[in-house]
């Protein structure tokens, strides 16, 4: 197999937006507890983190953390989580079938962003909650003083507001499992209502609001929910949300290597319906999209099943992840940043524990999943601006999507004048070289890393570095002509520096 791409750093698709590297905290499992928060644990800190999830946080690199939730937000009391921990009430949290303890809120959750760097993005429960529970959160957490609720959060110990830009206007409010569905009309009404009541708070400008697109592209009303809720909120949201998670259905691996066909499917038809919303309405403004929950999650695997009724914090939607599952999470990485001209934001569905990069086991060690890699590399190297590329590959056929191309690439020129090709050969069986025409950069040293292994090779707590990145030697540069072999299924970040 032989493909070839081509690019000229003169020809943008556009800025890579700092949000696109967002990921996910939800009160879900054990994504919180003995995940990021465990003051038990040997490594814990003053405040009851992890610093050894601390430290591969900052190594994964997340620009910005979605939390609460999620399903759990639609029933969530936020004030339940601030004040004293002592009295802080028990609650049954009945998306996940669990009590929550409340043990860590919002106070705890923005000294987390703190810690790690990251831009903090809050969602509001409109599920068993409305308008006034939204605005009194906002003036907790973003109103400097004099107020009840600004001066409760300052007799919490913390004096500066938080200064959250970004907010989810509930979360996948579309779907039968959501405690509190809605009907688009009925959703898009309530959300337009928070959002311009949002905006007469502080900065209310500044803010990026987020309305509920559909919960995946396969929801019986899947466009016609995101027509009606823009109807409602185009002028008062600047975001409409995606959500996709994929595993093989059937067995059918060789349809799941093309993951992004679907994703991309997703982008395009939420586009059209959005900017057909902005055009009936004679809007000059743009609703991007925040893909604000992705990843490949295997949704009928024993790790979803229900837990022992009302426990806390036990072992929910614990995928272990594998080296063709890291390759699949790449490609869909790839189509994110190939389309951020329009997706604008993202979240990697979650951080540590659920469907999850990063696996902890309490009182015990913390450790990378092989989908931890392709995260970590496309947020350090895939920053500056996205390139056009051509590319002629070879294809292969799928049962869903037909015959797909075999090479999935995006490049991306970054600020200090290098450029770096994230490559997936999706083939599962047939290795392939790439040649890429290099001929309108200068190309000093080229280096290539490479995820690949046994369709099946997981890093678990007993072996923990089984899979990862390797240098990748067969390289070779002629005349302005990069040639790299990709092995079969493999992840492949080539830096040309
Ligand atoms: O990320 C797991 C769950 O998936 C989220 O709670 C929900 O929003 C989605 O259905």
């Amino acid at each position: 197999h032989r493909a070839r791409i081509e690019f000229d750093p003169r020809f943008t698709v556009a800025e890579v937006p700092d949000r696109l590297f967002g990921s996910f905290v939800e009160h879900l499992g054990r994504c919180v507890y003995t995940g990021i928060y465990e003051p038990e644990h040997p490594t814990a800190n003053e405040d009851g983190l992890r610093e050894d999830v601390l430290e591969l946080v900052r190594e994964l690199g997340p620009t910005m953390i979605r939390y609460p939730g999620g399903n759990f937000v639609s029933g969530y009391r936020w004030e339940d989580g601030v004040g004293p921990k002592e009295d802080r009430p028990r609650r049954l949290d009945l998306a996940w079938g669990v009590t929550e303890t409340n043990q860590f809120g919002l106070g705890e959750f923005m000294k987390f962003c703190r810690t790690v760097g990251v831009e903090p993005n809050m969602a509001v429960n409109l599920g068993t909650r409305g308008l006034q529970e939204a605005l009194d959160l906002f003036e907790y957490a973003n109103h400097p003083s004099g107020t009840h609720w600004s001066d409760l959060r300052r007799s919490h110990g913390d004096e500066e507001p938080y200064g959250i830009k970004l907010w989810c206007l509930g979360n996948e409010m579309d779907g039968p499992w959501q405690i509190g569905q809605r009907t688009a009309t009925e959703y898009g009404r309530v959300a337009d209502q928070v959002a311009r009541s949002l905006r007469m708070i502080d900065g209310g400008d500044d803010l990026d609001l987020v309305a509920c697109g559909s919960s995946s592209r396969g929801m019986p009303f899947f466009g016609a929910w995101e027509n009606e809720v823009l109807t409602h909120t185009y002028d008062s949201v600047d975001y409409i949300s995606a959500h996709a998670y994929y595993h093989p259905l059937d067995g059918d691996v060789v349809s799941f290597m093309a993951s992004a066909q679907d994703m991309e499917l997703f982008i395009d038809g939420v586009i059209a319906t959005a900017d057909a919303v902005g055009a009936k309405l004679k809007s000059d403004k743009k609703i991007n999209i925040s893909f604000d929950e992705w990843n490949v999650w295997y949704q009928t695997a024993p790790s979803g099943e229900r837990p022992e009724p009302w426990s806390v914090a036990p072992r929910q939607l614990e995928d272990h992840y594998s080296a063709m599952d890291a390759v699949v999470f790449g490609s869909l990485l790839i189509t994110l940043l190939r389309r951020s001209d329009r997706v604008t934001a993202a979240c990697l569905a979650q951080l540590v524990n659920v469907i999850a990069p990063i696996m902890t086991e309490p009182g015990g060690p913390a450790w990378r999943q092989t989908t931890f890699f392709p995260f970590a590399e496309a947020s350090r190297y895939g920053r500056g601006t996205v390139l056009n590329v051509n590319a002629d590959s070879p294809g292969f056929d799928t049962a869903k999507y037909g015959e797909v191309a075999a090479l999935h690439s995006v490049a991306v020129a970054n600020e200090d004048g290098s450029v770096t090709v994230f490559a997936v050969n999706r083939d599962l069986e047939t290795p392939m070289t790439l040649e890429i025409d290099a001929s309108s950069v200068r190309v000093g040293d080229v280096t290539v890393s490479t995820l690949t292994g046994e369709r099946d090779a997981k890093n678990t707590l007993d072996d923990p570095e089984r899979v990862a990145p390797v240098a990748n030697e067969h390289v070779t540069v002629k005349d302005g002509t990069i040639s790299v072999e990709l092995p079969a299924m493999s992840w492949n970040t080539i830096r040309i520096v």
